[in-house]
């Protein structure tokens, strides 16, 4: 399963309405994705009017979505207080800035706005290179190409150190999806927040199985089945 598959599907198992997605681009995810009501963030959407008109008669979930040109921040401190006052998000799709306090931001976020059902899943928690890892200056600077993960892995390893009522896995899939459900942690690493942000990919490298918690799709299945 791929990260559309992964979203459609808790959508269509758990009956979730609300679908929050940060960090958007073309919108190959979000535009197929169908839910009730959709809300897209980013700051540089990549994609022009007409391809939201061509979206809407693809996909007629489209018609009620609704875009914010900013920041997953600007969006938090602006729109999200209003907008999830009465109806919290009931899924939430987390793929902005790839660093550990971009991503961990938007995680304590979505989770002030998440309902106590609600799931929020993150891309990129499971860099298989050095060179998938680095900063986005570095990324932007030796010129690389190809899937950019970033350190958000850390905040995997964040918050299953520091939060004893929401659970953290993994699913080795697509980048690696981080899954974040309210309740117990099925066991917690004992981390620091400075340690964490020394690590490196050689760390990472070394402990992927234990500290992203990683678990095979069928795990998923199991888990809201
Ligand atoms: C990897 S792309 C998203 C891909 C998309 N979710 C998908 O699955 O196809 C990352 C996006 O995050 C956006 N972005 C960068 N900084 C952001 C921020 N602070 N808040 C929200 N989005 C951000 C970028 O403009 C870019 O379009």
């Amino acid at each position: 399963m791929d990260r559309s598959e992964v979203i459609q599907y808790l959508i269509n198992k758990k009956k979730y309405k609300r679908y929050l997605e940060i960090g958007v681009f073309n919108g190959e995810v979000f535009f197929k994705t169908k839910a009730h009501y959709k809300y897209a963030v980013d700051p540089a959407f990549r994609f022009v009017r007409e391809t939201k008109y061509k979206m809407m008669l693809k996909n007629s979930s489209n018609i009620n979505a609704k875009y914010y040109t900013k920041t997953s921040d600007d969006f938090f401190r602006d729109n999200a207080p209003s907008l999830f006052l009465k109806s919290k998000i009931d899924i939430c799709f987390i793929d902005g800035m790839h660093e550990f306090d971009y991503v961990k931001n938007d995680v304590i976020n979505s989770l002030q706005y998440l309902d106590k059902d609600g799931v929020i899943i993150l891309h990129d928690c499971n860099p298989l290179t050095a060179e998938a890892e680095v900063s986005y200056k570095a990324w932007e600077e030796r010129g690389l190409t190809g899937e950019w993960n970033g350190d958000v892995w850390k905040v995997i390893v964040y918050l299953r150190s520091v939060y004893k009522d929401i659970n953290v896995f993994t699913l080795d899939t697509d980048q690696g999806l981080g899954i974040i459900t309210r309740g117990t942690p099925e066991a917690l690493l004992d981390f620091t927040e400075e340690q964490i942000r020394q690590f490196t990919f050689k760390d990472i490298d070394a402990n992927r199985n234990e500290w992203l918690n990683l678990k095979r799709e069928s795990y998923l299945l199991n888990y809201f089945g």
